[in-house]
């Protein structure tokens, strides 16, 4: 089986000023074990992309952002653009079910801004996910494949290598109810057979997925043994530096 580096990643939304970001990373990069295997990332607003990347050169820990414009420039008023973004990140959250529910971004466009980072050479850790309805219909499966196919459905084979699947059970996301390890990795090795499927069991095996919804350091550690889980993707909990290093340190190998 191929090696896939393990990956836990902080997503801030929208809980923190700059002040209190730069307290939470100075704090962090004093909490990080030493001789963490894994990469550690954080997403802070887009306000904020500049100033903690600043603050994290020549440290561990590197920076993502938490959307991007499916367009590269022009009159979109209040978007980021991905040429603002380059230099300054190097992964790119796109269709969270944030965005997905409450801004209505179709398939079409996470398809769009999936794309669009990867030409610029950021990773893009594309979001899926089932609601509980969704569930309760015992839709998860289809509801996440469909989503997964149509969200990459403009990535090459070499392209989708660069790029992460996150499966993030709505139903699961700020909770406190996270998906058993089981649960979890039997998506993501739906997810997996997916992009078998699609790009070939070379692929297949270099993509990363991530499982993400109400994750602690107590249930990081459930994850760990996960055959096709290689990444943790933290709301709640990455807000908290010694509770995010300990989802860090149980995860890691
Ligand atoms: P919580 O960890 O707060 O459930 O959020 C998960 C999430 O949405 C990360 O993107």
């Amino acid at each position: 089986m191929k090696y896939r580096k393990k990956i836990v990643i902080g997503n801030w939304k929208m809980n923190l000023t700059v002040p209190e970001s730069t307290i939470l990373i100075q704090k962090l990069k004093k909490e990080m074990p030493a001789n963490i295997k894994s990469e550690v990332v954080v997403c802070p607003t887009f306000v904020d992309i500049y100033s903690a990347s600043e603050e994290l050169k020549n440290s561990q820990i590197l920076v993502g952002a938490q959307n991007v414009a499916e367009e590269e420039k022009g009159a979109y008023t209040g978007e980021v653009s991905v040429l603002s973004l380059k230099g300054f990140v190097d992964y790119i959250i796109v269709g969270h079910s944030e965005r997905r529910n409450i801004f209505g971004e179709s398939d079409k466009i996470v398809a769009k801004k999936a794309e669009i980072v990867v030409r610029h050479d950021m990773k893009p850790v594309i979001c899926v996910g089932e609601t509980l309805h969704e569930r309760e219909d015992k839709l998860s499966k289809v509801v996440v494949l469909s989503q997964l196919e149509a969200s990459c459905k403009h990535l090459t084979g070499e392209e989708i290598t660069e790029s992460l699947v996150a499966y993030e059970p709505v139903w699961a996301i700020g909770t406190g109810q996270v998906c058993s390890e089981a649960e979890a990795e039997k998506m993501a090795g739906h997810i997996r057979g997916l992009v078998k499927s699609l790009y070939g069991e070379k692929v297949s095996e270099s993509v990363r997925i991530l499982y993400g919804g109400s994750v602690t350091g107590s249930s990081a550690k459930s994850f760990k043994k996960s055959k096709n889980i290689d990444g943790l993707l933290v709301g709640g909990a990455s807000l908290h530096h010694q509770e995010f290093a300990a989802i860090v340190k149980n995860f890691d190998k």
